[in-house]
């Protein structure tokens, strides 16, 4: 269904972007992975995408923060495969604090990888998009952006800012034939929730449990090829924000 099709997925060496990788590899997708933290992970991400799926896979470590980087980093994406369909913005981390004691550092830090990279991302690939006429951007956000959480405040308004992003952008580039939407994740067991099988926030999850990354990455599949659908957020809470 993605076959020719090459998707960039920020943060794609664990935890929900790998799983998106591999969704969208299985779809047919050729893989790029951007990551700033261990390359030997991405590296075998890449690996098992081209593996498992016979597409074409490759990491490139930068930090999504970094405007010059992100510039840099395309462009050398552009000259190894062309160009660029799918954009996954999925990289992001969390300084968790209340706010009357929150480092100013935490709070930029938070809004810088996870509010600015996805502009950064979006910035930089948008040329391409322009010039195919075509191009999918899917921003990871987060519950948090519509709910806000206490000890929180940097990540929900870096959220928040995500989806305010996700339908500018998808009003501004909708009439060259991109579309962007967000996904809403709740909680989702990965390396940054950790275990929390005792946190008194499952009880709140209507559908009683912790989400899969394959959960996300399914609605990832479904939001690169839903081609009538753009400016949305697509929660995937077990019913959390509802
Ligand atoms: P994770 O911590 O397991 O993975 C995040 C990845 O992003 C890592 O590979 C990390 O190296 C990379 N990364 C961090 N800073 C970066 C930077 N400056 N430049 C490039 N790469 C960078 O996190 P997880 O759980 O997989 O989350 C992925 C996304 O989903 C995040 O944006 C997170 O906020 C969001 N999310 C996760 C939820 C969950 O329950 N796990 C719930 C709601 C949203």
């Amino acid at each position: 269904m993605l076959k020719e099709k090459t998707a960039v997925i920020t943060g794609g060496s664990r935890g929900l972007g790998e799983a998106i990788a591999k969704k969208l590899a299985s779809m047919g997708a050729n893989i790029v992975i951007i990551d700033i933290g261990d390359p030997t992970l991405a590296q075998q991400v890449c690996e098992e995408c081209r593996q498992q799926y016979n597409v074409e896979a490759k990491a490139y470590q930068c930090d999504v923060s970094d405007f010059n980087a992100v510039k840099e980093v395309v462009a050398l994406i552009k000259a190894d495969f062309g160009t660029v369909h799918i954009l996954v913005n999925n990289a992001g981390i969390t300084r968790d604090g209340l706010l009357a004691m929150m480092k100013e550092e935490d709070f930029d830090k938070v809004i810088a990888v996870n509010l600015k990279g996805a502009f950064n991302m979006i910035r930089h690939c948008s040329g391409l998009f322009i010039r195919n006429r075509e191009g999918c951007i899917i921003n990871i956000a987060s519950v948090a952006g519509l709910m806000g959480n206490a000890g929180q405040c940097n990540y929900a308004a870096s959220k928040a800012g995500l989806i305010g992003l996700t339908k500018t952008v998808a009003k501004e580039l909708a009439p060259k034939g991109v579309r962007c939407n967000a996904i809403a994740p709740g909680f989702i067991a990965t390396d940054m929730t950790g275990n929390q099988t005792d946190n008194p926030l499952l009880k709140m999850i209507p559908l009683g449990k912790m989400g899969e990354a394959c959960d996300v990455a399914d609605a990832a599949g479904y939001l690169a090829t839903a081609k009538y659908v753009t400016g949305e957020v697509l929660r995937v809470d077990g019913g959390i924000a509802m």
